[in-house]
C-alpha cells in the first residue's frame, strides 16, 4: 500500500488531520491500534474552543454540534464564596461549546467514512519506519498478517503512550507532576449552574461542568494516589457541596452516577515535534493539566497547522512550512500550557503550600476580579487564539479590554478587532463578489457558493437570508457587505433602510434632515 501521508492514531488529532488533508486532495490513510467502538468511547473531554468549533464547521462535521452543543458565553471562577463571571463573549467576541469528545469522534468518523477516507482499525504494533530518510513507511500487524504502508510523511497522532513519541530520539522533555489528581463523575442530573464553575476552596479544587442540559460533569481535586473506589458517591457529593460553596450547594441536584474516573494532573511537552519525516500531533507531543480543557483543543489546532504545511508542500512544492511546523505548534502549546498551569496553580490547594502562597492565590484572584485586562487575557486563551494570530494573544489583552467597553452601545455592533477576526471569511466572501464570474457562480447556486467559504453556519444563513444585521453581528463589515447588496442590485439607501426598518425614501429623508438622533444610541455607561 502507498499513500502520501500516513497517520498513526484515529483520535481527534488524527481524524481532523485526515479530513483536512483529504479535503485538499492529499491522499491519506489512518492506522489505529484499537477497534472503532473503542476509539469513540475513549475520550473524556467535553469543552471545545472556538478554533476547534470553527474547524469542525469547516469540515462539515458540526451538524450535531450545532443542534446538541451548549454554547457558553462566560465562565465562572470562584474563591470560597466569591464568584467572578468572566464574560468570554464581551471580552473576546468568542465562546466555548460543551460537546463531548465521544460525539466529536462519532461525527469525524462518520464523515470520514462518507468521504472514503481509509482508516485501518485493530492495527497492532504499528511502527514508523525509516523516518530519517526519503521513503518512510508505517508497518503493523492486521489479522495476524504483516502490513506496510509506504508514504511521504508520517503524522504521529497516537497519544502520550504511543509509538510515535518514542520514535523521536532524545527530545528535550519538560515535565511537571502535580501532587494531586482529579476524581470525576458524570451524573444523570442537571448541572448546578448554567456555565462552568472553577471553584477554589480551602479543602481543594472543584469543577462543575456538564455534558448536556440533563447531565452534570463534576470533578474534585483528590490525592495523586487515590482510586475511583476511594470516592463512593456519598463522599463525592458531600465534598462537592462543601467546595462549591453555600450558594451553589443549595442548587446542587444529586443524581445517579453514570461514570467515575481518575484523571492525572500533569504537564509534559517534548521538543521538537518532528523527527525527519515524522511529525507529532496532539498528546503525542504534549499533555496539559486538565484545568482549562486545552488537551483536545490543542490536538485539533496542531492538526490544523500541520495540514496547512502539508497542503502547501503538495500544492507549491515548498517545505518551508513543514520546517517551521514544530516551532509554530509549540508556540501555541506553551501558550496553552501557561493557561492550564496558571489555572491549576490558582485554583488547587497543593500539599505543602505555605500560608503566604495561599494568600498570593487570593491576591491573584482579587486582581482578576478588578482588572478587565487580566480577565481579557484569560478569556482570550480560554476561547482559543485564532490560528492565524500566532501565539501572542496576551500582548493585545489591553486592546481587547478596551474593545470590550465598546459592546454597550444599544443597537450598534462596533467593528472591533475581534469582530474583524470573526468575520474574516465572511468579508472575503463579500469581496469575491467584485468579480463578475463569481457573481454568476453565486447566483447559479448560492448555497454551494457560500459552502465553499470557511464561514460558520450562522454567517452563511445571514448571507442567504440577506439578514444584514445578523451578518454584522457575525463579523461582517458594512463596506464589504455593500458588495453583496450591490450584486443584488440594491442601493446603499435601500440596504441601510432595510437594516433600520425604514423604506429607502424614509431613510433618505432621515439622513437629509440631519441623520439619526444620538438619543438612545450611545454607550449606556455613565447614564448616557
Ligand atoms: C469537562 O467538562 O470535562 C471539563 C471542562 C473544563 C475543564 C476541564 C474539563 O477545564
Amino acid at each position: 500500500m502507498r499513500t502520501q501521508v500516513a497517520i498513526i492514531g484515529a483520535g481527534p488529532a488524527g481524524m481532523c488531520l485526515a479530513l483536512l488533508l483529504s479535503e485538499a486532495g492529499v491522499d491519506v490513510a489512518v492506522v489505529e491500534r484499537r477497534a472503532r467502538d473503542h476509539v469513540i468511547s475513549r475520550g473524556r473531554a467535553g469543552l471545545l474552543d472556538q478554533v476547534t468549533v470553527g474547524l469542525l464547521a469547516r469540515l462539515g462535521a458540526d451538524r450535531r454540534l450545532r443542534s446538541g452543543g451548549l454554547v457558553h458565553a462566560g465562565v465562572a471562577l470562584q474563591f470560597g464564596e466569591d464568584r467572578l463571571r468572566v464574560d468570554l463573549k464581551a471580552l473576546t467576541g468568542g465562546e466555548v461549546v460543551i460537546y463531548s469528545q465521544r460525539d466529536v469522534m462519532g461525527d469525524l468518523l462518520e464523515i470520514a467514512e462518507a468521504r472514503g477516507v481509509r482508516v485501518v482499525f485493530d492495527a497492532l504494533d504499528a511502527q514508523p519506519e525509516e523516518v530519517g530518510g526519503d521513503r518512510p513507511a508505517v508497518t503493523w500487524r492486521g489479522d495476524g498478517v504483516g502490513c506496510r504502508l509506504d508514504c511521504d510523511f508520517i503524522a504521529g497522532c497516537d497519544g502520550s503512550q504511543g509509538v510515535s513519541r518514542a520514535s523521536v530520539p532524545q527530545p528535550a522533555s519538560f515535565e511537571r507532576a502535580y501532587d494531586c489528581a482529579w476524581v470525576g463523575i458524570l451524573a444523570d442530573a442537571p448541572s448546578v449552574h448554567a456555565e462552568l464553575i472553577y471553584a477554589s476552596h480551602d479543602r481543594g479544587f472543584a469543577l462543575a461542568s456538564m455534558r448536556s442540559r440533563s447531565r452534570g460533569r463534576y470533578y474534585l481535586q483528590c490525592g495523586s494516589q487515590d482510586r475511583a473506589e476511594d470516592w463512593p458517591d456519598d463522599r463525592f457529593w458531600a465534598e462537592l457541596a462543601a467546595r462549591l460553596g453555600e450558594e451553589a450547594a443549595a442548587g446542587l441536584v444529586r443524581g445517579p452516577v453514570l461514570e467515575k474516573s481518575i484523571t492525572a494532573v500533569r504537564a509534559c511537552v517534548i521538543e521538537p515535534m518532528r523527527h525527519g519525516r515524522l511529525f507529532l500531533v496532539g498528546d503525542a507531543a504534549h499533555i496539559t493539566p486538565p484545568t482549562g480543557a486545552r488537551g483536545l483543543n490543542l490536538a485539533v489546532s496542531d492538526a490544523a497547522l500541520l495540514s496547512r504545511s502539508l497542503i502547501a508542500y503538495y500544492r507549491e512544492g515548498s517545505a518551508e512550512d513543514l520546517d517551521t511546523y514544530s516551532a509554530r505548534a509549540l508556540d501555541r502549546v506553551w501558550a496553552a500550557m501557561r493557561l492550564s498551569t496558571w489555572m491549576t496553580e490558582l485554583t488547587h490547594v497543593l500539599p505543602g503550600t505555605d500560608p503566604l502562597e495561599q494568600r498570593l492565590r487570593r491576591a491573584e484572584f482579587d486582581h482578576l476580579r478588578h482588572s478587565t485586562a487580566a480577565q481579557a487575557a484569560l478569556a482570550q486563551m480560554y476561547v482559543g487564539a485564532p490560528l492565524d494570530e500566532g501565539a501572542a494573544p496576551v500582548a493585545s489583552a489591553a486592546t481587547r479590554a478596551d474593545e470590550a467597553d465598546l459592546h454597550d452601545i444599544p443597537g450598534t455592533t462596533v467593528f472591533t478587532g475581534a469582530q474583524a477576526r470573526k468575520g474574516y471569511h465572511l468579508n472575503q466572501f463579500c469581496l469575491s463578489l467584485m468579480k463578475p464570474e463569481n457573481r454568476t457562480r453565486f447566483r447559479a447556486d448560492e448555497r454551494a457558493y457560500v459552502d465553499a467559504w470557511a464561514m460558520s453556519e450562522a454567517q452563511k444563513r445571514a448571507i442567504l437570508a440577506r439578514d444584514f444585521n445578523a451578518a454584522i453581528t457575525e463579523g461582517a463589515n458594512i463596506y464589504f457587505l455593500a458588495k453583496l447588496f450591490a450584486a443584488d442590485g440594491q442601493s446603499f439607501q435601500q440596504a441601510a433602510g432595510a437594516m433600520t426598518g425604514l423604506s429607502a425614501e424614509d431613510y433618505a429623508r432621515m439622513m437629509l434632515s440631519g441623520g439619526r438622533s444620538p438619543q438612545g444610541a450611545r454607550s449606556i455607561r455613565g447614564g448616557h
